[in-house]
């Protein structure tokens, strides 16, 4: 199994909602939280960016809004081509101006998270970590505490996405494995364990002060890193139409 897994930052994002379709447009007009609107036309274009590479679609707003990204019941995103459903699956996580969206064909159960490194209270880790994973956060050295946290709690939330149920379930029913406890910039392998006996496999990297991981169902090689076809096709598309 391939995963793919492609970033945006908020600046790469248009301004106008012509890329948009006519779903999501109805439902950008209903987020009235500047930073909520900004969040989620981040992710959807994150989510865009990684099928028109993957598709070879060139980044023109007519045939970006041809792909829907809406959710289903659960809040899992699901993807839509000329209105029907794609045989892909998606995970989309946005945290202060950085998108990622993880992508692969189906059947699979995938989830992705980004988190930045950052002090919490003794009270986070004790309410929402497993004691297992507290005692590794208590045995890390000072240094690598925070990374620590940031890792642990973006793969529970990857296991949770990956599971359609999100925070609506305890954090302390999965419990994550990794391998090692600093990775740098390369991919390191994760399993995430379940109370119901069943294993997420995964990976995770730190980019400066942020922690991505990203988990599924089966077994697979790091994610491929893929670019957002350049701005130059863009223009040329757009010249061309
Ligand atoms: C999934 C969840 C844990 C992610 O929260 P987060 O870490 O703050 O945000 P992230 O940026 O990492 O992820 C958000 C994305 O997760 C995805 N997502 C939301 N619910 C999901 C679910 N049940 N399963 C899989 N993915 C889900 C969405 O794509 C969402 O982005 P979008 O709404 O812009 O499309 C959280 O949204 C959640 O628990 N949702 C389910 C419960 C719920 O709906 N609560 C209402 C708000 S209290």
């Amino acid at each position: 199994m391939h995963t793919y897994l492609l970033e945006q930052r908020e600046q790469d994002v248009p301004e106008s909602n012509d890329w948009l379709g006519a779903r999501e447009r109805d439902h950008v007009r209903t987020l009235n939280f500047l930073k909520r609107r900004a969040d989620w036309r981040l992710g959807r274009w994150a989510a865009k960016c990684a099928i028109a590479s993957l598709q070879n679609i060139p980044l023109h707003a007519d045939l970006l809004a041809t792909i829907q990204i809406c959710p289903a019941a659960s809040g899992q995103p699901e993807v839509f081509l000329h209105g029907s459903l794609a045989d892909v699956t998606i995970s989309i996580s946005h945290r202060s101006g950085l998108a990622i969206c993880a992508l692969a064909a189906n059947p699979v159960r995938l989830g992705c998270d980004l988190e930045i490194v950052e002090p919490h209270s003794a009270g986070f880790v004790a309410d929402y970590f497993t004691s297992e994973e507290q005692e590794l956060i208590e045995r890390a050295a000072t240094t690598d505490r925070w990374r620590l946290v940031a890792m642990l709690w973006s793969a529970k939330e990857s296991a949770l996405k990956a599971l359609h149920e999100g925070l609506r379930r305890d954090t302390r029913s999965v419990v994550v494995k990794p391998a090692t406890l600093s990775c740098g910039e390369a991919w390191s392998s994760i399993e995430v364990h379940s109370i119901e006996g069943e294993c997420f496999h995964g990976w995770w990297r730190e980019t400066g002060e942020r922690v991505q991981t990203v988990v599924a169902d089966a077994s697979f090689s790091p994610p491929i890193q893929l670019q957002a076809p350049s701005s130059a096709d863009q223009e040329s598309a757009i010249d061309a139409a």
